[in-house]
């Protein structure tokens, strides 16, 4: 992905957004012009990655202001906080959602007694927006410095589903330490998991690395354990949809098989997110909730039925990772090793 190459952004009194179902073979851009076509976005995929959600979610609470009839402040707080359950109902995992609502939502309710009439507030809510992007780039570019140097010269680094630039403002989180070890001349090879059953792995990391000439290869997922016990694997860097304050980690289904199978191989097995995808509210993973998908997406390739008619098919979408198989959760205020309690509670906290 080309640093041009934006995922969300704000044009003319409209959310935009790379229509991220036509990649990689359209760059099609989405304008979402009401919040019920932002909540669409969000749930069939056309965003997509906890970050990205959050601030593709920032911009629809903004655009709620902005097209909100309300004719005074009490009533635009009103039709915000619905818009907030709206927006985060969409999907249920990734804690970036409902963190950015609820940052929109506390700067209205924080500058509600002070401006002058809802036009006022809507304009200072569309700049809350336009920060929570900002400063999600800021981090991810601060999780790839601290990131890199975890990545052994010559690094053969493995990756699950999407947690790069697309996933992102841009840059990306898991992504993030392999731009910035390449961005420093090193010679690193990423493997790219292929991601079962929506391909996030296949169509967007893979599209997204190629397009920045970072090496790679594309493996299905079940190929990860023979990579990794042929010795072609020296540490595995994943995303995350919520880290709860245990470190026990939400990320794309199938991230757990891999951090049993990097532990079984004596592998680094690591987590790159920001704190906005730390959530510590919860004190263990059992507590997040997992989002069940259409079973059409998994008896379904490219639109194309590859079951037989009729048969059953589940989709949870995400799993979790338990702590103790977590080597580093690398932040953009630096990597938490374990104990993960305290550390967490620092970065979060600032602490
Ligand atoms: O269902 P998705 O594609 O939204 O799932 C995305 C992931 O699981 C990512 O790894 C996670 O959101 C981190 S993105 C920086």
């Amino acid at each position: 992905m080309s640093e041009e190459l934006r995922t969300v952004w704000w044009e003319q009194g409209a959310v935009c957004l790379i229509d991220q179902l036509r990649l990689p073979h359209e760059q099609l851009v989405v304008r979402c012009e009401d919040v019920a076509t932002v909540a669409k976005a969000i749930k069939t995929m056309q965003v997509r990655g906890a970050p990205a959600i959050g601030c593709t979610a920032a911009y629809g609470m903004a655009l709620a202001a902005l097209v909100s009839p309300a004719a005074d402040v009490v009533a635009l707080l009103a039709d915000l906080e619905t818009a907030k359950v709206f927006l985060d109902s969409q999907r249920p995992t990734a804690v970036n959602l409902a963190w950015a609502t609820e940052r929109v939502l506390a700067k209205a309710r924080q500058l509600g007694p002070e401006v002058d009439g809802p036009r006022a507030l809507a304009e200072a809510l569309l700049e809350e927006a336009h920060a929570v992007l900002t400063e999600d780039l800021a981090m991810c570019h601060a999780i790839g410095d601290h990131g890199a140097p975890l990545i052994p010269a010559g690094g053969r680094v493995l990756t699950h589903c999407n947690a790069g630039g697309l996933a992102t403002a841009g840059y990306g989180t898991a992504l993030a330490p392999m731009r910035s070890a390449f961005a420093q001349g090193r010679s690193i090879h990423v493997w790219v998991d292929e991601t079962r059953p929506f391909l996030q792995g296949a169509r967007l990391t893979a599209w997204e690395l190629h397009q920045s000439g970072i090496p790679l290869t594309l493996i299905t997922d079940n190929m990860a354990g023979y990579m990794m016990k042929s010795g072609k694997v020296d540490c595995v860097i994943v995303g995350a949809d919520r880290i709860v304050a245990n470190g026990d980690t939400a990320n794309k289904i199938g991230t757990y098989s891999l951090a049993i199978l990097a532990r079984f191989h004596g592998i680094p097995f690591y987590v790159a997110a920001p704190t906005s995808t730390i959530d510590l509210s919860m004190e263990h993973g059992d507590l997040i909730p997992i989002e069940e998908r259409s079973s059409d997406e998994v008896t379904h390739l490219a639109g194309q039925l590859i079951a037989p008619v009729g048969v059953n098919a589940a989709h949870p979408a995400f799993d979790v990772t338990p702590a103790e198989l977590i080597t580093g959760i690398i932040t953009e205020r630096g990597v938490v090793t374990p104990p993960f309690v305290p550390g967490l509670r620092r970065v979060k906290e600032g602490a």
